[in-house]
């Protein structure tokens, strides 16, 4: 315990540590809450207590991947497929702005129906609205992402999920972990805002792969870090796998924000589908985002990656007054700028 506080202490002044220290502090139990107070501090000082919200809209759950753990891979029958029009989307951005977000995050299945002339269609009315478009769609090709980028889209979140090739080919059946790393550079290369982050708890992850996912993270320099526990869907082949750990997550959450400093993390569903109010914990644990979901009525529980999803019987006004009063009894606010990365080797 004695060295963790030195190991927590040094990663708070340098934001540096070795793999092997990061594998411990992980593995460490007792050193939860220090690590979440250091984190909330390097926040603090780094992207500062305003939180920021994303509107997130689920815009289809079809999906052409097989994922072992997720209710959209394609082998799972026993979900309501959807998909919503051109439209109905630009419709919920609409909503969403008037709601007061800035950002919409637009998440679906690899749904290869949303061609580039689809997309970037949607793209170019949402930016015309004046939002911040971020797209969750998974892989595709560069020319894609560069026609998507063209059209206006600014950030992308694309998990490694795990950065062991091993384990990234067990659970993500004929996929590759270098596609997804080449995907990734593409996505920089263009000048999106890219997003990461591991699944915390695929069987036989152990602390040093969590460790070396975050030492990639910082070595592409990863502008946002989403993570979660894994959550066992019984309409997937690890329904009987163990839950992901919440507190090591939780770890996890302090640890990036110590070693990515000027990153922007969310709170994510999963936290809080695990543990009531576990997006409040991670906000004070190092995170400064929340992605409130603004899909409506019951495409929200047919987007079902896992069971026991939160708020999918309410709605985009619910969840934003929900959101916004709980940020303000953290003593923090919502963010009222467009929540890009803050670089403060370039702030004046
Ligand atoms: N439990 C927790 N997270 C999951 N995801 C997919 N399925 C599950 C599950 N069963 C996560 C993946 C993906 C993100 C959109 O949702 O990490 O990148
Ligand atoms: Fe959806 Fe609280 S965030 S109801």
């Amino acid at each position: 315990m004695a060295v963790s506080v030195d190991l927590i202490a040094k990663a708070e002044q340098t934001h540096r540590l070795e793999l092997a220290e990061i594998a411990g502090l992980l593995g460490e139990a007792d050193c939860e809450q220090q690590l979440a107070a250091a984190a909330d501090r390097v926040r603090s000082a780094y992207v500062g207590d305003d939180v920021h919200l994303r509107g997130l809209i689920e815009f289809s759950n079809v999906c052409r991947r097989d994922c072992s753990y997720c209710g959209l891979r394609r082998d799972n029958t026993r979900i309501d497929r959807y998909r919503l029009s051109e439209d109905d989307i630009v419709e919920l951005a609409r909503k969403a702005k008037g709601y007061g977000y800035r950002t919409v995050v637009l998440q679906s299945g690899e749904d290869l129906y949303f061609s580039i002339d689809r997309l970037c269609r949607i793209i170019r009315r949402i930016k015309a609205l004046g939002m911040v478009i971020t797209l969750s769609i998974g892989e595709r090709s560069y020319e894609e992402y560069q026609a998507f980028r063209e059209a206006g889209a600014d950030r992308y979140l694309l998990r490694i999920e795990t950065t062991d090739p091993a384990l990234y080919a067990a659970f993500n059946p004929g996929m590759q972990l270098a596609d997804r790393i080449r995907c990734t550079e593409e996505l920089k290369t263009l000048g999106y805002e890219v997003g990461t982050g591991t699944l915390v708890g695929l069987p036989g992850q152990t602390m040093e792969m969590i460790a070396r996912d975050i030492l990639w993270y910082q070595a592409i320099d990863a502008d946002m870090l989403g993570v979660g526990p894994l959550i066992p869907n019984a309409d997937t082949p690890l329904g009987e796998a163990e839950p992901g750990d919440w507190h090591l997550t939780r770890r996890l959450v302090s640890l990036l924000r110590l070693l990515l400093p000027e990153a922007n993390i969310p709170a994510t569903t999963a936290m809080e589908t695990m543990m009531p109010h576990g997006r409040e914990i991670i906000l004070n644990s190092g995170a400064n985002v929340v992605m409130p979901n603004v899909t409506e009525g019951d495409y929200r529980r047919k987007y079902a990656l896992y069971p026991g999803k939160i708020c999918v019987a309410d709605t985009p006004a619910d969840c934003r007054a929900c959101m916004s009063g709980r940020i303000k009894v953290l003593g923090r606010f919502v963010a009222q700028d467009e929540g890009f990365r803050r670089h403060q080797d370039r702030e004046v």
